[in-house]
């Protein structure tokens, strides 16, 4: 199939791509580079544009024969959603929107859309399944949120069959270390952990007095290329399903002095840690009940060890 990966300049929109090529599929990225790489968008065409323009996404569809879309473009930074609210509602549901126009245009019939944990905001139960109740913390869980009502609307009138999947915590490279996870300025738990332990530089561990075990916040970490994995499921599996919602997640929780000791194991040495408070919007603990996922995806997803392992032996730039 031809694909159009919007965000494929992008840490996790890259590994989708470089799978579906290996999968003998045509992945086309579109991205307008904010917060992408060119060079990353190396596995099949690529297009420079704004997912708010529904003429370059529409241009985009026809003159590759797109056949299905995987969204990632987002904006998808938790703090900076507090300070910039309007950009990430433009950026996220404006976009949004505007694929679903692009699409009914050009008659393009699949889409599987990223969505996040962040939909649910504080968990009212030790996992989260998919029923329960939406109350973002911030203005990116809320404009997920948002994305997931516009695109359940709109796609059944516009003849789009959907997946929406909540990922959890995405962590890890593809297994030839060719891409990374690469954000400016990196805010995710793994890659700042992985930085403290290639220099001498300090790791900030936000946050020691959550209702947690050890008081460190409790994550659910996937591995990106099973993630890339379930989408290319969930395209299967949406050419004869209206819609599927769903989590992805390995249904475990680890908490960051665990993820800590993890990668001291996989490195050979003690990391310098400085506790600081928690960050506003932070939740002590966000793990997915994926039973609803082992019914579609029954995978066996890498351990979080072994992916941490793997990041220990990679040389990055
Ligand atoms: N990384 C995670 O742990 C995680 C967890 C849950 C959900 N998600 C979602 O997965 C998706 C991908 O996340 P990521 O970590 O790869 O982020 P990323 O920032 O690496 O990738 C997003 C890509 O989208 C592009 N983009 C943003 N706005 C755009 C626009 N208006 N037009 C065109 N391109 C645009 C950026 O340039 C970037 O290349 C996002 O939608 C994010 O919300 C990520």
């Amino acid at each position: 199939m031809n694909i159009l990966v919007t965000g494929g300049a992008g840490y996790i929109g890259s590994h989708t791509a470089k799978l579906l090529k290996q999968e003998g599929h045509v992945p086309i990225a579109f991205d307008n580079l904010s917060n992408g790489w060119a060079e990353w968008a190396r596995f099949g065409p690529f297009v420079f544009g704004d997912i708010r323009s529904e003429e370059s996404l529409y241009r985009a569809l026809v003159g590759f024969k797109v056949d299905a879309v995987i969204h990632f473009a987002a904006k998808a930074y938790v703090e900076e959603s507090t300070r910039l609210p309007e950009e990430y509602f433009d950026n996220n549901v404006s976009g949004s929107i505007a694929l679903l126009k692009a699409m009914k245009r050009a008659g393009t019939r699949r889409l599987v859309f990223s969505s996040s944990c962040a939909v649910y905001g504080d968990a009212q139960t030790p996992t989260i399944g998919e029923d329960h109740p939406k109350n973002p913390k911030n203005p990116y869980g809320l404009s997920k949120w948002q994305c997931e009502q516009v695109i359940n609307e709109v796609a059944p009138v516009v003849g789009v069959h959907f997946a929406a999947l909540r990922y959890f915590n995405v962590v890890g490279n593809d297994p030839e270390g060719e891409i990374y996870e690469r954000h400016e300025p990196e805010t995710h738990v793994l890659p700042n952990l992985m930085q403290a332990a290639r220099s001498a530089a300090s790791f900030s561990l936000f946050g020691t007095d959550h209702d947690t075990e050890d008081g460190t916040a409790v994550r659910d970490y996937v591995y990106v290329m099973d993630l890339a994995r379930a989408h290319i499921r969930a395209l299967d599996i949406i050419e004869s399903r209206p819609k599927l919602i769903s989590n992805v997640g390995k249904g475990e929780g680890v908490s960051v002095r665990e993820l800590v000791h993890l990668v001291e194991e996989a490195v050979g040495k003690k990391l310098q840690v400085v506790e600081h408070p928690i960050r506003p919007g932070d939740p002590p603990r966000l793990v997915a009940d994926n039973s609803y996922l082992k019914t579609w995806f029954n995978y066996d997803f890498k351990s979080l060890r072994d992916v941490v392992k793997d990041l220990a032996s990679f040389k990055m730039e």
